[in-house]
């Protein structure tokens, strides 16, 4: 037999919507072959702790709409630059991954399939170079991951922030508005600009574009002069104001969050133009809730492919989707470098040829 027979699953960063139905895809699918599954709690730090549960039929039954992950999730324990509090209520770091090798060793894990973004899958790399055997699946509501065409958890996000485009038209024509939606995205403006075509956004500034604010006003004004009184401005939350800054705060935790940006292109926009703007930021509402059908069949084909690499003895993979395949690529190619809007793609070329205005020249 090449591959394991005791299989752990962890669901690491930020959740997304169709978590569940990886968890139960490769739960029944590793049964039916007849490993054993354990389910790794709260993501790495389950990992560093020794917090496994053992998954069984029962604990997958019904979770497939649910968002949320059963399992939960942290996007801030790296085992290799472990937090922990001091006694004076600091904060020190120090490289746990011994506990992690000395855990799934004492459990008997023979494999570790992780659901993760670029954090956790560049943690799953590390610890693949350190003899654990890893598969991963590609998980983020940003898509921002190379080597697959999509990441479960998109799609719904998508849904969520296009719906949220669709109320704000109404709202927007109502009082002849300009309505600024923030959306997540980081560095990969995939959320807004899809958000944007789908929704039929009038402008989408992204991270990959740079922007000036004039530009934007002035196709605002051109929709006025037409008789368009209203406009829809979809801005992804790593959108970089023209001097080249993201906007973010910093939480009471002490962690920076990006987030803000729509405040400043909503006053901005309403200063030139004379028009007033609103702004809603959608925040971890894209995070939520129960993931579409596109998302449960693509995390159910990612798990059950995750179980046949292990079964193949097949490591330090992460399974992908192209065109309508599913299949594999090493972890190390996927974890490379991000997946961003290239400016000169099919979807912006698209936008720009209806008019859609990226607040460029
Ligand atoms: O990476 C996914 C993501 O949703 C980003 O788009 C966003 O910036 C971040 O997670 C928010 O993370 P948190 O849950 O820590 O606020």
């Amino acid at each position: 037999m090449p591959g394991s027979r005791r299989i752990a699953v962890l669901t690491g960063g930020g959740d997304c919507p169709g978590l569940n139905a990886v968890i139960r895809a490769v739960t029944k699918s590793a049964m039916l072959q007849g490993f054993e599954v354990l389910g790794v709690l709260e993501g790495f730090g389950g990992l560093v702790n020794g917090a496994f549960i053992t998954l069984g039929e029962d604990d997958v039954s019904g979770i497939l709409p649910r968002g949320g992950t059963i399992l939960g999730t942290s996007n801030k324990d790296d085992p290799y630059r472990f937090r922990a509090k001091t006694a004076n209520g600091g904060t020190v770091y120090s490289d746990r991954s011994p506990d992690v090798l000395r855990n799934l060793e004492e459990m008997g894990i023979d494999a570790l399939i992780v659901a993760g973004g670029d954090g956790s899958l560049t943690i799953a790399l590390k610890l693949l170079r350190q003899g654990v055997n890893v598969v991963g699946i590609p998980k983020t509501i940003d898509n921002d991951l190379e080597e697959t065409d999509v990441t479960f958890g998109f799609d719904s996000a998508l849904c969520t922030a296009t719906g949220a485009v669709d109320k704000l038209h109404t709202t927007a024509e109502a009082h002849h508005r300009i309505m600024v939606l923030e959306v997540m995205g980081r560095e990969a403006g995939w959320l807004a600009l899809m958000s944007g075509v789908a929704g039929g956004g009038d402008i989408v500034l992204i991270p990959e574009i740079p922007f000036t604010f004039e530009i934007a006003a002035a196709s605002i004004r051109a929709r006025f002069e037409k008789g368009k009184r209203f406009s829809i401005v979809v801005v992804a939350e790593g959108a970089r104001l023209p001097d080249g800054s993201q906007v973010s705060r910093e939480t009471v935790s002490g962690s920076t969050v990006l987030g803000g940006v729509g405040h400043v292109i909503a006053r901005e926009l309403e200063a030139l133009t004379g028009i007033e703007s609103r702004i809603t930021v959608l925040g971890h509402l894209q995070r939520g809730g129960s993931p579409t059908a596109f998302d449960r069949v693509l995390a159910t084909r990612f798990g059950v492919k995750a179980v046949e690499l292990v079964a193949a003895g097949d490591y330090g993979r992460m399974v992908n989707l192209r065109g309508r395949e599913i299949g594999s690529v090493l972890i190390e190619q996927a974890v490379a470098r991000q997946r961003t809007v290239p400016p000169g793609g099919g979807t912006v070329r698209a936008a720009r040829e209806i008019g859609m205005s990226f607040g460029d020249a």
